[in-house]
């Protein structure tokens, strides 16, 4: 936080099957798994493209989250299907060991491209929708203090959770 890239609206893909493209996803699955993260959007390593990717293997940090099928989503659009929100914490390793309490969506469509320029879209809600909207805001060059309201309930992870820390927090 604090790095001008993250606060850039990044670039639509043109090209589909690149090596180029390879070479940046198989960097974004590194980069996450390394650090045990539930997403990644391409701004977080620098890179100025619309292209995230998120879900997976179960996360042994958090072992109760729901499980979000493995994904790459580029070029993506949001739409939510109705006016409810839901709150929950989120954290993102590109504000490390802070959480904050963030509203989002609760049902959403969601629609973009694979990496081979499949086009697909999914109607997800909870988690799912909430980890789709964190990554899809990285390429607004949002970052979720940005969503905050309630400022009581933003914080290092230490003093808001001491040793309980919450699940499904997880989102990068
Ligand atoms: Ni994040």
């Amino acid at each position: 936080m604090g790095d001008q890239r993250l606060l850039r609206v990044a670039q639509p893909v043109t090209e589909f099957g690149t090596p180029h493209l390879t070479a940046l996803l198989q960097d974004m699955r590194d980069t996450m798994a390394h650090l045990d993260g539930a997403g990644l959007a391409a701004p977080q390593i620098g890179v100025d493209l619309r292209v995230v990717i998120f879900g997976g293997v179960a996360n042994p940090r958090y072992p109760d989250a729901p499980d979000v099928a493995d994904t790459v989503l580029i070029n993506p659009e949001l739409l939510p299907l109705s006016s409810e929100e839901e709150e929950g914490w989120e954290g993102c390793l590109s504000v490390p060991g802070l959480r904050g309490w963030v509203p989002r969506w609760k049902h959403l469509r969601y629609a973009g491209f694979d990496e081979g320029g499949q086009r697909f879209e999914r109607v997800v809600e909870g988690f799912h929708a909430r980890v789709v909207q964190h990554e899809c805001d990285h390429l607004d060059g949002l970052l979720y203090p940005m969503r905050v309201r309630d400022f009581s309930r933003f914080g290092f992870i230490q003093e808001l959770f001491g040793e309980d820390q919450p699940e499904n927090d997880d989102l990068t």
